[in-house]
């Protein structure tokens, strides 16, 4: 680890300042982009055979729990072809395994922390924190940033499954190491299903398909290359798509549901199809729309999930459709950053019983039925860059740490309806901004309907350079819960705040009141 002068100065080496903390605390840990792969070895695009995520079936099931056994530890896997690249993974797999469930089953899953004591290279502990995005969990098991589990320790996270159905998708999320802990390889999928969604007889099987797009880049010997540009964001040169680089998926000609996650640290994307044609969009983070939205394209912060409809039919087996990139401003392009993935229609018979779409998907969500008259409070933040850091109304994470843990920038009541006014009024970047525990509605954004696109629950709002984004909520549930930038860098340097939900009746659990434990008290998994 090199520090430069800069961070010396943050750490408060020459200042003096703050030095009872860990250095950790405040250093990028990053590496120089002198060594980075030339852009001739990289693959060429689409060059690469398309995978998918293996799902990982439970350990034990009971009446009504699944539990799991997951290792987060460092493992070697090819994602560059030829080169053997050292990941942090879920079980040995980049992304890791995904999880899928039916609403109303709970799941266990044991997180142990294999990792390093530190790491080689970036010299920092990889402690832990899991999120499971996307649900409504209890805080001790929401993946709080500050309830680490460090390498040697594991814990027993647990989750309810009664929200409807959607893609979630579990990363970790330990203070100040989440990019670099996502960014190699800590993210994967946890699909959950209802019986309205299986009743509509939606694309399914090997027809129901995620499509975690990140971006990445190597050093020449095919190690992760981790660069900061000045806490702007990691911006990576190879595009992945299930940890694949520009991969080519055989296609049937018929409809594909795709789960398209944007799992990139920082990158944002506006994804097409090369030939222009229409899609539909039938859920968003929070679950599906109330009818298919057809659109062109979408733009695609970090953490949003959207779920598309694409049909091949009418398309000629040997047909070649890219996936494009119009990258939105203030991302940092490269040669091939405006490609992601492309599909080969190819000839072969395929199922028909669930080639539909419908056109109702859910009209009766409830959240999406929530009206601006019911809400009882307004609040507004500000993402701002103030004093070389990322804040959110002037504070950030570490004011939520100095105050030992307590200071909140909001307690709305308990299954209160609110307005929350998301702000960023700098043209110089854009905030993908994520309320945990929560789906909201999107009002508006400057003023305007939201993007056809993002008509449906969601819980990241991307928030554009010089937009005012707000949002309508209700705040179920109790405790304390994250509020953030999802440009992971930005989170790191430490655009995160806390929210808590407060019912009068009864106290929120503490989100770190459940502590990791040492791994040789491990206990057999479901007693
Ligand atoms: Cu996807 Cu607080 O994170
Ligand atoms: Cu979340
Ligand atoms: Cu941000």
């Amino acid at each position: 680890m090199k520090l430069s002068r800069r961070d010396l100065l943050k750490a408060g080496v020459f200042a003096g300042a703050a030095t009872a903390l860990p250095l950790q605390r405040f250093v990028s840990s990053a590496d120089s982009l002198a060594t980075r792969m030339p852009a001739s070895k990289l693959p060429r695009p689409f060059s690469s055979t398309f995978r998918r995520p293996s799902v990982i079936t439970p350990s034990i099931s009971t009446a009504t729990t699944d539990y799991y056994d997951i290792t987060m530890r460092a493992a070697q896997v090819e994602i560059l072809p030829g080169y053997q690249t050292v990941a942090y993974t879920y079980n040995g797999q980049v992304p890791g395994p995904t999880i899928r469930v039916d609403q109303g089953r709970q799941v266990v899953v044991r997180q142990a922390n294999q990792l390093p004591a530190m790491h080689d290279r970036l010299g920092y502990e990889p402690w832990t924190s899991v999120h499971l995005h996307g649900s409504a969990s209890l805080p001790q098991f929401d993946g709080y940033a500050s309830d680490i589990t460090r390498p040697g320790e594991f814990k027993d996270y647990q989750y309810p499954n009664a929200q409807p159905a959607r893609t979630l998708w579990y990363h970790d999320h330990g203070v100040h190491h989440t990019a670099q802990n996502a960014y190699q390889g800590l993210a994967a999928m946890y699909l959950m299903s209802d019986p309205l969604e299986r009743s509509l007889g939606l694309p399914s099987g090997e027809f129901d398909v995620p499509l975690m797009i990140s971006d990445a880049m190597f050093h020449s010997d095919g190690q992760f290359l981790f660069s900061l540009d000045d806490e702007s964001g990691m911006w990576g040169d190879v595009m992945l798509v299930n940890g694949v680089p520009w991969p080519t998926m055989d296609v049937k000609p018929r409809k594909y549901r795709f789960r398209v996650l944007n799992c990139s640290i920082s990158r944002s994307l506006n994804w097409r199809l090369s030939n222009g044609a229409p899609f539909h969009v039938i859920a968003t983070d929070g679950g599906l729309t109330a009818a298919p939205i057809q659109v062109t394209n979408i733009r695609h912060g970090g953490a949003e999930r959207y779920e598309v409809v694409i049909d091949f039919a009418k398309y000629k087996p040997g047909t070649l459709i890219q996936l494009l990139n119009n990258s939105p401003k203030n991302n940092r392009d490269d040669t091939n950053t405006n490609r992601i993935m492309q599909f080969r229609v190819v000839s072969g018979s395929f199922p028909t019983a669930d080639d539909n779409l419908p056109s109702v998907l859910n009209p009766n969500n409830p959240v999406m039925a929530l009206q601006e008259s019911q809400a009882v409070n307004r609040r507004r933040f500000r993402f701002e860059r103030k004093n070389s850091q990322w804040t959110i109304n002037g504070k950030t994470w570490k004011d939520v740490e100095d105050s030992g843990y307590r200071y909140t920038v909001a307690q709305p009541l308990k299954d209160s309806v609110e307005v929350w006014t998301l702000e960023n009024s700098s043209g110089g970047w854009f905030h993908p901004v994520h309320i945990h525990l929560v789906d909201f509605k999107i009002l508006d954004r400057n003023g305007r309907p939201p993007h056809p696109w993002e008509r449906g629950p969601k819980d990241v709002a991307y928030v554009g350079e010089n937009e005012t984004v707000r949002v309508l909520v209700r705040f179920e549930g109790r405790g304390k819960y994250m509020m953030h930038c999802h440009n992971l860098v930005h989170e790191d340097h430490d655009m995160m705040a806390q929210f808590e939900v407060v019912d009068p009746s009864m106290p929120g659990d503490d989100p770190m009141g459940t502590p990791a434990r040492p791994l040789d008290q491990m206990g057999p998994l479901g007693q």
